[in-house]
């Protein structure tokens, strides 16, 4: 597939595999990936599994994603993690405002904007997540909402920032649910995120950056998502932690 961009598919563990599974699962996936160039492929453990992940892809094409950090670089946060103690483990990207954690853990856009900065003050890259309810998309309001998510969530941030940063664009009733956003719907949903990048940032911004797709990404739907010329790559929640159903979402999307 011939894009601008090159294709991103990162695997959201969310709250599974001890690191046990998570070595045999990055063991399958060195030996299966190796090779494949086309795709940027990034893995995102919890953190509990994130050191040993980090050693076991050394000198591989997977890269190591976390699923969340603090906005705070240090002190007195019981519980929470830093961006700086993510890089010790070699962590390159960070998933912030996942939908599960606007849910669960009430965050807002303006909380995401700080988390963003923070990513990038020490060099990660962060996918921040948008995406509209099923109440929000039959009410006609999903472009609202994306408008107001993004303009939220990118505050402050420079334009080389967001150049270096990933949207995925994640419809809540398509996590975890089975279904999943018909081609058409994700991309246009996807060709007004970028537009509205173009619009808070610039055009260049914009044709840089790479919006991800999320819901119910598997092998079976993957080609048709990818082939989309606004839909950059993946990120995949459920498929994610069998090794043959990731592999075989990154080979169906080259
Ligand atoms: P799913 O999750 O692929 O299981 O729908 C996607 C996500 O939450 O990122």
């Amino acid at each position: 597939m011939d894009k601008e961009r090159k294709l991103l598919i990162a695997g959201n563990w969310k709250m599974n595999k001890t690191v046990a599974e998570a070595l045999d699962f990055v063991q399958d996936l060195r030996r299966e990936a190796t090779g494949i160039k086309e795709v940027d492929i990034v893995v995102c453990p919890p953190f509990t599994a994130l050191d040993e992940v980090s050693k076991a892809i050394l000198d591989t094409n997977i890269r190591l994603g976390a699923q969340n950090m603090s906005e705070h670089q240090g002190g007195a946060y019981t519980g929470e993690i830093s961006a700086g103690m993510l890089k010790e483990f070699s962590v390159r990207f960070v998933i912030l405002g996942h939908s599960e954690r606007r849910q669960y853990q009430k965050e807002t856009d303006a909380l995401i904007a700080k988390k963003a900065l923070a990513a990038h003050a020490a060099s990660l890259k962060p996918i921040i997540c948008i995406g509209e309810s099923l109440a929000e998309r039959e009410a006609g309001i999903t472009e609202k909402v994306l408008d107001r998510q993004l303009n939220g969530s990118l505050a402050g941030l420079t334009k080389e920032q967001m150049q270096e940063s990933v949207v995925a664009y994640e419809p809540v009733w398509a996590i975890g649910t089975g279904k999943t956003a018909t081609s058409q719907q994700a991309e246009e949903a996807q060709a007004f995120v970028r537009r509205t990048v173009a619009a808070i940032f610039d055009d260049t911004v914009a044709r840089r950056l790479r919006i991800l797709y999320g819901g119910s990404v598997k092998p079976s739907n993957a080609r048709e998502l990818m082939s989309q010329s606004d839909v950059d790559g993946a990120l995949v929640g459920g498929a994610s932690l069998e090794i043959r159903s990731f592999i075989d979402i990154i080979k169906n999307s080259i």
